[in-house]
C-alpha cells in the first residue's frame, strides 16, 4: 500500500502546521561596510542594494533595519590609507573601531558584530603579514596581531568577534587575549570552515581588498575536501568557539549539514557576494521570481542546519516576512 503524502499537502493550512523549517529575521546578520567622510552611500555595481556607507549613514541604515526586525550587523572597515599590516584595524581611531563604537552609541540595542580579518587593511590584500620569502602570510605573526585586532574591536564595544583570516590557531589566541583583558563574556564567531572562493568576487570590490599578488590558497580551504572542512570547524570548537560558520553557504550545503551533526554549537552560513549577486541578477533580468527564490534560498540554508544566516537579502527577505 502506498502512502497518501498529498493528504497534507491539500491545504494552505495544513501546510503550513507540517511545516519543518521556517525563516524569520532573528535569523540574521546583515552586512554593512563603513569608510569615512560623510553623507556617503556609494552602491557596488556588482551588488546592487549593497553600499559603502559612511559612520553617520551607517546609523541610520540601523534605524531602518530595526524597523524590519533586524538587530543584528556583521561590519567590514575600509580603511583611508592601507599599509602593510593593516596598521588601521589595529587603531582605536582606526574606520572599524570607530564605527562600532558610534553605531553602539546609537544604537545601543543593535548586536554589532565585527569581521576580524586584515585583508581590507592590507596594501598587499592578503589577509595578514606576508612573510617575503615564502610568498604567504605569516601564520604566526598573524596571530599575534590578531590578538591586538579583537581587543580593539572589544574595547570599541563590539558584541561579538569573527575571525574570517583562516590563520591556524587563531581561535585560541582571541581568546586568549579576550580573557586577559577582562573580556571573557564576549563571544567568538569562527568563520571555521572558509574556502577559497570564487564567490567572493563581488565583496573584494566593494571591501577594496582583492589580493595584489597571488591567491588566498595558501590559508582558505580547498573546496574539494570534505573531512578537512570538518576538521577545521571541530578544532575550532575546541579552541574555544562559540558559534561555528561554512562559507560560501549555496556550494557548501552538504558541508554544513555534516558539521551540524558533528556538533552542538549554533551553525552560521555566509550566504556571500556572489551568491547574492547571481540571484540579484537574475531577478534584475526578469529570469526568476526573485522573492521566491531569494526565500527557497534562505530555507534551504535553515534546513541543512544553519540556526544563522548571514545575507546581504536580509532587508528583502524582512520585507517579505512583513508582507506574508
Ligand atoms: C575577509 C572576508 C571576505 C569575505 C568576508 N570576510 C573575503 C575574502 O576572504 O576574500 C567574503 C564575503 C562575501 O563574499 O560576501 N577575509
Ligand atoms: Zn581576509
Amino acid at each position: 500500500m502506498f502512502q497518501r503524502f498529498r493528504r497534507t499537502r491539500l491545504n494552505k493550512q495544513l501546510r503550513s502546521l507540517v511545516r519543518e523549517t521556517h525563516v524569520s529575521t532573528d535569523d540574521f546578520i546583515y552586512p554593512l561596510f563603513v569608510r569615512s567622510g560623510e553623507n556617503i552611500k556609494t552602491e557596488v555595481a556588482s551588488m546592487p542594494g549593497v553600499f559603502q556607507m559612511s559612520i553617520d549613514e551607517a546609523i541610520k541604515e540601523c534605524e531602518v533595519l530595526k524597523g524590519l526586525g533586524l538587530y543584528s550587523i556583521i561590519l567590514f572597515g575600509i580603511p583611508d590609507v592601507k599599509d602593510s599590516i593593516g596598521s588601521d584595524a589595529l587603531c582605536e581611531h582606526g574606520i572599524i573601531a570607530s564605527a562600532v563604537r558610534a553605531i553602539k552609541k546609537a544604537h545601543p540595542d543593535m548586536f554589532v558584530v565585527t569581521d576580524l580579518c586584515f585583508c581590507e587593511y592590507t596594501d598587499h590584500g592578503h589577509c595578514g603579514i606576508i612573510d617575503e620569502e615564502h610568498e604567504t602570510v605569516d601564520n604566526d605573526a598573524t596571530l599575534e596581531i590578531s590578538g591586538q585586532q579583537a581587543i580593539v574591536h572589544a574595547k570599541a564595544g563590539a558584541d561579538m568577534i569573527a575571525p574570517s583570516g583562516m590563520m591556524d590557531g587563531i581561535i585560541e589566541t582571541i581568546r586568549a587575549s579576550l580573557d586577559k583583558a577582562g573580556f571573557e563574556n564576549l563571544p567568538i564567531m569562527a568563520y571555521s570552515t572558509k574556502f577559497a572562493s570564487g564567490y567572493y568576487g563581488p565583496f573584494r570590490d566593494v571591501a577594496e581588498s582583492t589580493p595584489s599578488f597571488g591567491d588566498r590558497a595558501s590559508y582558505q580551504m580547498d573546496p574539494a575536501n570534505r573531512r578537512e572542512a570538518i576538521a577545521e570547524s571541530i578544532s575550532d570548537e575546541a579552541q574555544g568557539a562559540d558559534i561555528l560558520m561554512v562559507k560560501p553557504a549555496l556550494a557548501y550545503l552538504d558541508i554544513v549539514r555534516e558539521i551540524k551533526d558533528s556538533t552542538t554549537l549554533p551553525m552560521a552560513v555566509y550566504n556571500v557576494s556572489g551568491e547574492y549577486a547571481m540571484i540579484k541578477f537574475a531577478g534584475m533580468n526578469d529570469l526568476i521570481d526573485y522573492d521566491r527564490v531569494v526565500m527557497e534560498t534562505m530555507i534551504g540554508f535553515k534546513r541543512a542546519g544553519a540556526d544563522i544566516i548571514i545575507s546581504y537579502h536580509a532587508k528583502e527577505v524582512a520585507q517579505m516576512l512583513q508582507r506574508s
